[in-house]
């Protein structure tokens, strides 16, 4: 059944009323929170329309062969990026990797209560983001959530980044990422779900 005007106004209201009401976004996450763990730094609902902006101003996704319409979320934890992506970008295909058994299993539960037409175009891979079992070279967009990689990661990812992604690729990142054909465009900010802003580093692709 359509919405009426009066009816969206009313949920519109009744969110600012009860701010503490969880948007239909979170609800898919319901149970598998872990944002009060210490070293769990997730991108907030509207840092990833922020995110998806950044990407189209670089990178439009009409300009990209639809084979290479593939978003990576490196270190993806329970999915919520991979899945706001692919939710906002009908067009994208959307892959997480993720090092730890667990957070990769929630991901997955996640993915189990999204429609078929959003879990289709999703992904998740668990294993660490430099390993050579995970080749990148289909990619347009990519989000490397390295707020916790150590230094040796963060270099051969940077590295594997710039051997494999198609030039033009636009790459974010919560820290530096050090590579010469790693192009810096602009440094900006994302709003970190239950924190403050983060750094955002926004590179493209020789
Ligand atoms: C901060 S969470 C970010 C979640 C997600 N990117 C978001 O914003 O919603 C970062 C995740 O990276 C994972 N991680 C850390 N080192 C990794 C590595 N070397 N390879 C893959 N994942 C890694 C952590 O286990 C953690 O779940």
């Amino acid at each position: 059944m359509r919405k009426t005007r009066r009816a969206k106004l009313h949920v519109r209201k009744t969110y600012k009323n009860s701010p503490r009401k969880q948007s239909s976004f979170l609800q898919i996450f319901n149970g598998l929170d872990i944002e009060s763990e210490e070293d769990y730094k997730e991108v907030s609902e509207a840092g990833i329309h922020k995110l998806g902006k950044l990407f189209t101003k670089y990178l439009p996704l009409q300009n990209i062969p639809v084979q290479n319409r593939t978003f990576y979320d490196l270190g993806c934890g329970i999915g919520k990026l991979i899945v706001g992506m692919a939710l906002i970008h009908p067009q994208l295909r959307s892959i997480g990797i993720e090092i730890l058994d667990e957070r990769a299993q929630q991901a997955g539960i996640a993915l189990g209560r999204v429609s078929k037409h959003v879990q289709n175009r999703c992904g998740i891979m668990r294993g660490s983001v430099e390993n050579s079992n995970f080749s990148y070279g289909n990619a347009c967009w990519i989000f490397v959530s390295n707020f916790f990689f150590s230094q040796e990661i963060n270099t051969l990812v940077a590295q594997k980044l710039s051997q494999e992604l198609p030039t033009g690729c636009v790459i974010q990142s919560v820290r530096p990422l050090e590579d010469t054909r790693l192009v810096l465009k602009e440094i900006n900010r994302v709003s970190i779900a239950g924190e403050g802003d983060a750094q955002l580093h926004v590179y493209v692709k020789e």
